[in-house]
């Protein structure tokens, strides 16, 4: 027997109470609090589903477990967790560049987020893409924050549009990465390393150039 309390609403309007009964993993009966009685899937679950739905005080008991099992429990055990929601840090990189007719690979990744449940989605234009996406699970980083990585295979076309979309319980609305593929955050810290040393070499051999001339024209002698 499974017992579950579904919802998705902080003020609890659309709890659902749910009671499902299986043998050998079919299920037979399912009681569901919207509906308000067992609805039976087997023949032998029938009778045993008619003699509950006929038990007024049974059924009444369930009606009430709405209010005094789910949202008593989800209300103790939300103040545990949902208030406690760490948002995550989320990073778009570029694994791999289109090369020939090899695809290109971007990297999704979100950091440093709490609770686990979390959903990583890819689109294009707006599209929902499916089958070109591998995702890691949740992992654990031992501190209570998890992380995850989602990699997106793809053919680029120009003007597209590539979004990672990130839905987790510590933001109201998906969290949404557009991918800019001119220049990527790691090339563009390559590039400032690089001229700033260009800059600073060319600093040092024009004072190396200028201390040549002084000298060999005998000025500091
Ligand atoms: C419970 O019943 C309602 C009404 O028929 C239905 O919309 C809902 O999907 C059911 N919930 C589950 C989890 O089966």
């Amino acid at each position: 027997m499974m017992i579950e309390c579904i919802y998705s609403t902080s003020d609890y309007s659309d709890m659902v109470f749910l009671v499902s009964m299986s043998f050998n993993k079919v299920l037979d009966a399912q009681y569901n609090s919207t509906v308000g009685k067992f609805v039976w899937f087997t023949e032998q679950a029938e009778k045993s589903a008619e003699i509950w739905n006929n038990n007024q005080a049974f059924m009444q008991g369930l009606k009430a477990d709405v209010d005094t099992y789910c949202r008593h429990y989800a209300r103790i055990v939300d103040s545990a967790v949902r208030d406690k929601t760490v948002k995550p840090k989320v990073k778009l990189s570029s694994v791999k560049q289109a090369e020939g007719n090899h695809p290109a690979v971007l990297m999704c990744s979100a950091y440093e987020f709490y609770p686990e449940r979390i959903k990583v989605s890819w689109l294009r234009d707006g599209k929902l893409m499916t089958s070109e996406v591998t995702s890691t699970m949740e992992m654990a980083d031992g501190d209570w924050y998890y992380q995850i990585h989602s990699q997106l295979e793809y053919t680029p076309k120009s003007g597209e549009k590539i979004s990672c979309v990130v839905e987790h319980a510590s933001s109201p609305q998906p969290i949404v990465k557009d991918w800019n593929p001119s220049i990527s955050e790691s090339d563009r810290n390559k590039i400032t390393i690089g001229s700033s040393g260009l800059v600073l070499g060319i600093i040092i051999a024009a004072a190396g150039l200028i201390y040549y001339k002084k000298k060999s024209s005998g000025q500091w002698r």
